[in-house]
């Protein structure tokens, strides 16, 4: 979620400053006192010390790769970048094809009622594909590139734009009237999940509504607790006694594929959707309030007791998981695997070590918050899938701390180890996961400025980390991973695990990048000398890595005047010197945000989800005033006066056919 837009929009009735409030107050340092004086860490990182990290780490095929691109100092792109700017629509490189997929609304089931954006029920949305789409998986059936099962979930609502007769303008400003019990029951029937087969014919992409495995997950979905928290008197509330089943899941951000093809779902901004106050003296005020519980953006409290805290003070604890969706399972139980912490996780993406363990690279996206990986203790078993299903349950959880040296530790958040006793509060594993920010407090992990996907990347074995923005660093809080105050751009770190070894608890980082205008010397932006115009970009939010280890942002947040841009995907060197450069691949229309983006096995079809479009358009000359239903700043993607704008996924293939950017 774009938090300027929301909190322009919705001063005090929708989730405000939904992505960063920060509410991290532990007095970890950070760092501020010992940088300054030391040389550039790339540098520093290009010197001896680099070489033999980067020699143990890489694979013979991708070192050939990086050499090759070092030795040619251009681009591991090819493709014509497109001019950055704003407009009603998307806009995608020359030689290429953008095809709306999938659209809030659209039929996922044989039966799924047509969309009638002016009788939409909850009954009909819950049969259709859902609001607001941000992560995008794909899981081949039968090892296919062209015929698999698209994975999507649905982060948030903005009933402004999806619902008629709801606002009013005053002052220029949006007014949103109150939610009826049925505008509701939509809003929880488009969050959540899709799962849809899909299928490529004639080089065009299509959904298959009578796919077996299609389903919709939504915030009514029984999901079951498990891991060190199933059953813990904190979870426990007066509709589950047991602890272990939860209604729903809450604002899905990113999330993941495990290697086993299961689909992994982030809650992220959970915070937002309770309401009401806890009990005075409550056991739990410390703990909700370093995760910012209540926020009150949502309405779903007049109706559904379990989201009014003086009712089941409990509920929160049982949101900001990481959820697992066996797909190929349609009648599965979504299962919130808590060995994986709780916080607002932005995603989980993994990879198998060489030991066979499996790594999740995992972000906490909240000013000053912290990054996460978690190690499962089994290892993956390639022939045999059903052994994999339940390694989420049990491993080891990180939390990292980034030295001013440019050496990095994962600390341990297990129980009994270090600060993590029964003294400091913590009377069990359970206590710890459900405290996850506390205990990463305690460990003096270092803060971030908001970090939404970490994505490793098998070919050339770095890890990267996408800091979107924190404009509240103050000058004395930088540190040398966070090294701009009032960090209005946000930026990328490269990971070298020690040994190439993802299970590692130490490693080397750099900045890739410092994002934002590098034509204007105060921003103190990075990207190469070769990166144009068009070519730059801010606030880097989702990412995703190509067969061939190259590695594409998307972004959240440039859609105003000062930047000239709406968000898109950009393609980002890493290797050689060629190294930060970056190139405008494809842009999403006013007022949207940039998700997805994934890559097919092939490499021929990139899937990026168009979010929140139309979401604003003040600041844009084409339209200048609020967007709302009634007053679109845009009616992407279908253009049509009887229909309003819709949240879709597009699938980018080259035109004739062959591989993207190649
Ligand atoms: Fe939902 Fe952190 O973006
Ligand atoms: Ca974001
Ligand atoms: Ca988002
Ligand atoms: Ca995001």
């Amino acid at each position: 979620m774009t938090e300027h837009l929301s909190q322009k929009i919705f001063p005090t009735t929708q989730l405000e400053d939904a992505d960063g409030e920060g509410h991290n107050s532990s007095i970890n340092p950070t760092m501020g006192e010992i940088i300054g004086k030391r040389f550039s860490r790339r540098n520093f990182l290009q010197g001896s010390l680099a070489v033999s990290a980067i020699a143990a780490t890489v694979s013979p095929v991708a070192l050939m790769t990086a050499e090759k691109a070092r030795a040619a100092g251009v681009s591991a792109f090819s493709f014509s970048e497109i001019e950055a700017g704003v407009d009603a629509n998307h806009h995608v490189a020359e030689g290429y094809s953008a095809d709306v997929l999938l659209r809030w609304g659209d039929a996922i089931f044989a039966d799924s009622p047509a969309f009638d954006p002016t009788r939409q029920t909850a009954a009909a949305q819950v049969r259709q594909f859902g609001y607001n789409n941000d992560y995008v998986g794909y899981i081949p059936l039968e090892g296919s590139a062209e015929h698999g099962l698209l994975v999507v979930n649905h982060e948030y609502t903005n009933p402004h734009l999806m619902f008629p007769g709801l606002v009013t303008i005053a002052d220029g400003k949006i007014k949103q009237g109150p939610l009826s019990k049925e505008h509701v029951d939509i809003e929880m029937a488009a969050h959540g999940g899709t799962i849809v087969e899909i299928r490529k014919v004639d080089g065009k992409w299509r959904v298959v509504p009578e796919g077996r495995y299609n389903r919709r997950i939504t915030s009514a979905t029984e999901m079951q607790l498990t891991g060190p928290v199933a059953g813990n008197d904190r979870v426990k509330t007066s509709a589950d006694p047991t602890g272990t089943r939860v209604i729903g899941t809450l604002n899905n951000c990113a999330g993941g594929v495990t290697p086993w093809g299961t689909y992994i779902m982030a809650e992220e901004n959970f915070h937002g959707y309770f309401s009401g106050e806890l009990p005075a003296g409550h056991k739990e005020a410390a703990n909700y309030k370093r995760y910012g519980v209540p926020e009150g953006g949502y309405e779903w409290a007049n109706f559904y007791d379990r989201y009014d805290l003086a009712k089941e003070p409990n509920e929160p604890n049982r949101f900001g998981w990481i959820v697992e969706v066996d797909a190929m399972d349609p009648a599965s139980t979504p299962k919130k695997r808590t060995a994986l912490g709780r916080t607002k996780h932005e995603g989980a993406e993994s990879i198998i070590a060489e030991n066979g363990k499996v790594v999740f690279y995992l972000g906490d996206d909240e000013r000053f918050d912290y990054v996460y990986k978690f190690v499962t203790d089994g290892t993956y078993n390639a022939d045999d899938r059903a052994a994999n299903l339940n390694l989420l349950d049990a491993g080891t959880l990180y939390v990292a701390k980034f030295e001013e040296d440019g050496s990095m530790q994962w600390l341990p958040l297990v129980h009994g180890q270090g600060p993590l006793t029964a003294e400091n509060g913590f009377a069990s594993q359970a206590d710890v996961l459900i405290e996850t920010r506390r205990a990463g407090d305690l460990l003096g992990a270092t803060k971030m400025d908001r970090p939404e996907d970490v994505q490793p990347n098998g070919v050339n074995g770095k890890v990267y980390v996408m800091l979107t923005n924190n404009t509240r660093r103050k000058a004395e809080q930088v540190d040398a991973a966070n090294p701009r105050a009032e960090n209005a751009f946000g930026h990328i770190i490269e990971i070298t695990e020690d040994g190439g070894d993802f299970t590692a608890t130490s490693g080397k980082w750099e900045v890739l990048l410092k994002c934002g205008d590098p034509s204007v010397a105060a921003v103190g932006a990075t990207f190469s000398t070769e990166t144009t115009k068009n070519g730059w970009f801010g606030m880097p939010d989702n990412c995703a890595v190509d067969s061939a280890g190259r590695l594409w942002v998307a972004t959240d947040g440039n859609n105003n005047k000062a930047t000239g841009r709406t968000d898109g995907l950009w393609a980002v060197d890493t290797e050689g010197d060629a190294r930060a450069t970056s190139k405008l691949f494809f842009r999403v229309p006013v007022g949207a945000e940039m998700c997805g983006p994934l890559f097919t096995p092939d490499d021929e079809t990139a899937f990026v989800a168009v979010q929140h479009p139309g979401d604003g358009g003040d600041d844009w000359e084409g339209h200048g005033r609020p967007s709302y239903y009634e007053d679109l700043s845009t009616r992407w993607p279908d253009f049509k006066d009887d229909m309003p704008v819709r949240p879709a996924v597009l699938a980018i293939t080259k035109i004739g056919g062959g591989k993207i950017a190649v």
